[in-house]
């Protein structure tokens, strides 16, 4: 079977990504990244930024809140000391970009255009940052203006990263998909707050951005909306553990797939979920993607 997938100008060797803030810069495990579809950086903004005070990472029952808030390099030391050598990587690179004003995604996209990356992830969804972040991706006018900027700016593949946060995502991928974006990811963290023994906020950026299992039952709902209103591809997110949650994905409508919360637990997860759905591509004897991809709706859901 074929297992490639293309989204925009891209072709993806499988449709398993490790998702944004999970798998640093994949250079820490170039035995995996090799062999996934691609890795999406963590995200990357103009300035480079320390991020939120600890504690960063809460655990519960049903997966783990965030409060990271964007700390990266900036995008010059990413271009200089990062892409170098994400360039080595045999799996597609995408660059997780994140702006404070709808300006600053037209300038990392122009200034990222020329280095050798093949996609950007349009960060309209960070939880855990003041201004710009899910208060963007809140509003499909803002959304529209966002990837209409990035798109101007450059002929890489564009998707957008959508926030479900107080918001239909069917409105903002709408707005992506007229604003010319190649696909949209979904979903981003959801909003938390986790509370330490004494009832005061545990994360040191306050609130965080829920993600792991307890989040797979919303993003499919998700991804079953969006596909149903959108042409563009949808990479699913949310929770997924193994090959069985990357595959009901797909069924919903997701054409690829992100691993992030399950990376964190272990570092091979992603390659496992890849081993997983082509174990079980080759038993069901699976032709295409296609026979899998919006199934759900096929069947009479
Ligand atoms: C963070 O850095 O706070 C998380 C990024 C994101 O959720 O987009």
């Amino acid at each position: 079977m074929n297992t490639t997938v293309t989204i925009g100008r891209t072709t993806f060797a499988n449709p398993v990504l490790a998702a944004s803030g999970t798998f640093e810069f994949g250079l820490k495990f170039p035995a995996v990244a090799n062999r996934l579809g691609g890795v999406v950086t963590k995200a990357i903004t103009l300035q480079p930024r320390v991020g939120n005070p600890p504690p960063r990472i809460c655990e519960f029952p049903g997966g783990i809140l965030n409060s990271v808030g964007l700390e990266n390099p900036g995008v010059e030391k990413f271009c200089t000391e990062v892409v170098p050598r994400t360039a080595k990587l045999k799996c597609r690179v995408l660059v997780n970009i994140a702006g404070f004003t709808v300006e600053e995604y037209g300038e990392l996209a122009a200034r990222l255009d020329s280095e050798p990356v093949d996609a950007f992830e349009v960060n309209v969804s960070c939880p855990n940052v003041r201004e710009g972040g899910a208060l963007f991706g809140q509003q499909p006018q803002v959304v529209e203006a966002i990837t209409t900027l990035v798109r101007r700016r450059t002929a890489k593949t564009v998707i957008v990263k959508l926030t479900a946060n107080f918001v239909d995502p069917v409105e903002t991928a709408k707005a992506a998909e007229a604003a010319g974006a190649d696909g949209v990811t979904l979903i981003n963290t959801l909003f938390g707050l986790a509370l330490d023994e004494n009832g005061r906020p545990f994360l040191g950026g306050r609130t965080g951005g829920v993600s792991g299992p307890a989040l797979k039952p919303f993003a499919l709902f998700c991804v079953d909306r969006v596909a149903a209103a959108v042409k563009i591809p949808i990479v699913g997110c949310g929770g997924i553990m193994d090959s069985a949650d990357a595959f009901d994905f797909l069924s919903a409508g997701a054409r690829m797939v992100q691993v992030g919360t399950a990376s964190l637990v272990n570092p091979e997860a992603a390659l496992e979920v890849w081993a997983g759905m082509k174990e079980c591509a080759a038993k069901n004897r699976l032709t295409g993607w296609e026979q899998i991809v919006g199934r759900a709706r096929r069947r009479g859901g």
